[in-house]
């Protein structure tokens, strides 16, 4: 093993991190090689600058014309010069600002700088790469993002162990997720759970009471005795609808929980800033007892997973998120958008409300994010999805034939009604 992984694991052994870790997590390292000592020079070289693979003219990247006219608002170094591997030091330290002030249950833990990755795919993929080995069990609930099924089952060659996302009264199934993480842990020593809310597809996101009986499940689990990886996938991140649901990442109720608890989350500007091919996302990560040196050496292993793999993330996507985070209406211009989404909500529940669902269809909980659910009971989704495409010109998606998720969020107000008026048409047309 490479001695620098050998320093990074000495500094981790005694947390639950070197535990956790995959073959590949343990193995890994950044290497003390072009990048670090060109951002030596960086800081000293006063004289020249030979070290990185970049054409400087004058101290500045040669940018062409008709790439600068593009970018009007950036320096050629913000637009075409390489960032660093763990991303724009600014952006993120600006990104930690705002996870404190969105999650206020972090009261100033201790945590991991976020490590800038090209997306919240990517972050999951990289997760993956440094604790899931091939045959590991990751406790995923019935109803997940489909690209889960790519990275852990495909990729990684890993298996999912499920559990059916709502309980019989329409919340969370807490039972169900008990039984599985614990299972899973007992099983194979350790827990690897994802937890994604405001979730796809459900569109749910657990009320505060019950995020907290999940963060109570996993200490559980953790004081008998087993580490327990937490990756919150918080894609969909601050579009709750309703007062009751936890408005907080499950990432804060977790980061500073136990000492076998690592957190980590998955978030970025693709749903929260709505620039969805920008490629803007974060790792960060939160577990009791661990200091800045032990971040540190975390953060390191991530960037040689992304040095490996993507070598670093676009620098125009950093800095114009940097920009606009610290434009002075950010917030508000955000604020209008989430209000734009929520009257949609409001609509389909109206709706629902108004207009008894057929018989086939049974409408499943949702207060949050982009969609909803309809179970198809006594019809196949996939049929009903076609169905409505074909004959109706309507796009929805259906999931293992079970399904058939609505993203209310793609389609304009005064016309939620039609939509859901044909889905309901259609539905009784496939009996
Ligand atoms: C639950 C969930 N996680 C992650 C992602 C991926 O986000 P990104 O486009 O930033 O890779 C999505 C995108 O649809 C998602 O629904």
């Amino acid at each position: 093993m490479n001695s620098l992984a050998q320093e990074l694991n000495e500094i981790l052994a005694d947390t639950c991190a070197i535990r956790l870790f995959s073959e590949a997590g343990r193995r890994i390292y950044f290497p003390k090689g072009i990048l670090s000592q060109s951002a030596e020079a960086k800081q000293k070289a006063h004289r020249y600058n030979a070290t990185i693979g970049m054409a400087y003219q004058d101290g500045s990247p040669l940018i062409l014309d008709a790439i600068k006219e593009q970018l009007p608002s950036l320096q050629a170094e913000e637009a075409v010069a390489y960032a660093p591997t763990s991303g724009v030091a600014q952006f993120r330290d600006c990104w930690q600002q705002e996870l404190f002030k969105k999650n206020p249950s972090l009261n100033g833990a201790a945590l991991s700088l976020p490590v800038v990755v090209p997306g919240l795919t990517a972050g999951i993929s990289f997760l993956a790469d440094m604790f899931v080995n091939m045959y590991d069990a990751v406790v995923v609930p019935d109803m997940f993002w489909p690209n889960y099924r790519l990275i852990l089952e495909e990729r990684k060659h890993a298996t999912m162990s499920h559990y059916p996302f709502f309980n019989s009264k329409g919340g969370f199934n807490l039972e169900g997720f008990e039984k599985t993480v614990r299972a899973s842990a007992r099983q194979n020593g350790k827990a690897l759970v994802i937890l994604n809310f405001p979730n796809n597809p459900t569109g749910y996101t657990p009320t505060v009471a019950e995020g907290q009986a999940i963060a109570s499940i996993l200490e559980s689990v953790a004081s008998e005795g087993f580490d327990i990886l937490v990756i919150a996938d918080d894609a969909y991140f601050g579009l709750q609808y309703e007062d009751m649901s936890l408005h907080e990442s499950i990432f804060a109720l977790l980061a500073n929980k136990h000492e076998r608890i690592l957190a980590a989350k998955v978030d970025g500007s693709t749903k929260e800033d709505f620039v969805w091919g920008f490629r803007g996302g974060f790792v960060t990560f939160g577990c009791k007892g661990m200091d800045r040196k032990h971040y540190e050496a975390l953060e390191k292993k991530l960037m040689g997973i992304i040095r490996s793999s993507i070598s670093s993330s676009p620098s125009p996507t950093q800095y114009i998120l940097l920009k606009a985070i610290e434009h002075p209406s950010y917030h508000e211009q955000k604020e209008q958008f989430k209000q734009l989404l929520l009257k949609r909500y409001q609509t389909v529940k109206r709706f629902l409300e108004k207009h008894p669902c057929p018989s086939v269809l049974k409408t499943l909980p949702f207060n949050s994010g982009y969609f909803m659910c309809f179970e198809c009971n006594g019809i196949n989704a996939e049929i009903l999805r076609l169905h409505l495409l074909n004959t109706y010109g309507i796009g929805t998606i259906s999931i293992q034939e079970k399904w058939l998720r609505v993203a209310f969020s793609s389609v304009n107000e005064e016309h939620i009604e039609d939509l859901y008026a044909h889905i309901f048409k259609a539905a009784e047309e496939c009996k």
